[in-house]
């Protein structure tokens, strides 16, 4: 399969690098005090987890959860596959999900209703790097979100088109 051909940078690293510092901020205010464990659902969110993370100075528990909705093209399938078996224990935590982009909002729909019918967390919340400026098919926004975009297609930053492009340190979009 040809790469595709990457179009002009939406956002470059270091105005990634600065509202994440501003979004640490608010996630610590809010969950200060509170028994935190953050969910990073991969493999688009590693990058924004790994950097958001270190901006977020409170004792909090990581885990991970391995889903596919895209299953290659550039249009979200709408149904998502639970990679791993189980979930991790989330009883007595407040769970902040994070995730590169929402999209339709399919993947974090299902992933919410899957923790809150099976794992009965004290609360979850859903913090992306990127929300698509769309109509969506589910009703699920996100709490803490790092940028509004246009609705294109965008790689770099953790985010992949066909399994390339997610060591980019900016985000770019595809022609
Ligand atoms: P949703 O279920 O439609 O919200 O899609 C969420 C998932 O689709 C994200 O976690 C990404 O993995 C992927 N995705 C959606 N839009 C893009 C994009 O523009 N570039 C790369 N991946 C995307
Ligand atoms: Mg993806």
């Amino acid at each position: 399969m040809m790469r595709a051909e990457l179009g002009p940078t939406l956002l470059d690293a270091a105005t990634i690098a600065a509202r994440l510092d501003g979004l640490a901020c608010e996630i610590t205010a809010f969950y200060k005090g509170k028994p935190l464990t953050v969910l990073a659902i991969l493999n688009g969110s590693l990058l924004f987890a790994a950097d958001l993370l270190r901006r977020i100075p409170l004792p909090l528990r990581l885990e991970t959860l391995n889903v596919a909705s895209y299953h290659g093209g550039m249009e979200s399938s709408g149904w998502v596959t639970f990679l791993q078996d189980g979930l991790p224990d989330f009883a007595g935590r407040h769970v902040l999900v994070l995730d590169d982009i929402l999209d339709t909002g399919c993947t974090l729909q299902a992933i919410r209703q899957r923790l809150v019918a099976e794992a009965a967390p004290l609360s979850v919340r859903v913090a992306v790097l990127l929300r698509k400026n769309k109509p969506r098919a589910q009703p699920l926004d996100a709490d803490y979100v790092g940028f509004d975009i246009d609705d294109a297609f965008v790689v770099g930053y953790g985010l992949d088109h066909q399994g390339h492009y997610r060591n980019l340190p900016d985000v770019r979009v595809v022609r």
